[in-house]
């Protein structure tokens, strides 16, 4: 249970989107908690796949009655075009409903936090060999994924963010063992942000 999201949650029962579902997880751990779900992604294979009724849809078209929160995990920074899927959950939040994004900001690593990942990830069995420069490979391996720069001034130019915190994101990359996050915290910048925002209010003038 992802307890940062449930933690902003109202109380059940509201409409909620997970946009960029994935593998249902989330879909499936809010609906457990009595909630109005609705899961979609570009595939919704994986999420059918566990049982989670997802619907194959993009963000960046998608309609729908309104909803009391949209939730965009791990999905934002694959989401193009980015202002398109924005502009439609502006358009889809209820009034005084909340985004939530928890989001990886690749473009934050440095030469550091880089060669860690990697070093991390052959310990791990991720890579098969230690990597030469780590922050190019980062960078190459990410240049599809929206920067966290872009992703924010894009939010803000479209919501009023209630929250945003810097977080540690590369353990959760990795997969693996807990103690991970602690070093990762203690020794690296943050890669990952945690935000929250509503929908503006205008005043019609
Ligand atoms: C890294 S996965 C994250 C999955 C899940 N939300 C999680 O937290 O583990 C990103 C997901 O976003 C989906 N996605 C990317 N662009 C999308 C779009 N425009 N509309 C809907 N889903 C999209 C991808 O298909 C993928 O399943």
């Amino acid at each position: 249970m992802d307890a940062w999201i449930v933690s902003l949650l109202p109380a059940a029962p509201v409409r909620i989107l997970d946009a960029g579902c994935g593998d249902g997880s989330l879909a499936a751990q809010l609906s457990s908690l009595g909630h109005d779900v609705t899961a979609i992604d570009l595939d919704p294979g994986p999420a059918h796949a566990a049982g989670v009724p997802a619907r194959r849809a993009d963000m960046a078209a998608y309609e729908d009655d309104p909803f009391d929160v949209i939730v965009m995990s791990l999905s934002l920074h694959h989401m193009h075009p980015l202002g398109a899927a924005l502009d439609r959950a502006a358009a889809l939040l209820a009034p005084g409903g909340r985004l939530v994004v928890d989001e990886f900001a690749w473009d934050w690593a440095d030469g550091a936090a880089a060669a860690w990942f990697y070093d991390a990830g052959v310990l791990l069995g991720r890579f098969d060999e230690p990597v030469k420069d780590p922050l190019a490979r980062w960078r190459e391996a990410h240049a599809d994924c929206t920067s966290a720069r872009d992703m924010l001034a894009a939010i803000d130019e479209r919501f009023a963010v209630t929250g945003v915190r810097r977080v540690p994101y590369l353990h959760r990359y990795l997969e693996g063992p807990a103690r991970l996050r602690e070093i990762e915290e203690v020794r690296h910048v943050p890669t990952g942000f945690r935000l929250t925002a509503v929908t503006r209010v205008t005043d019609g003038t």
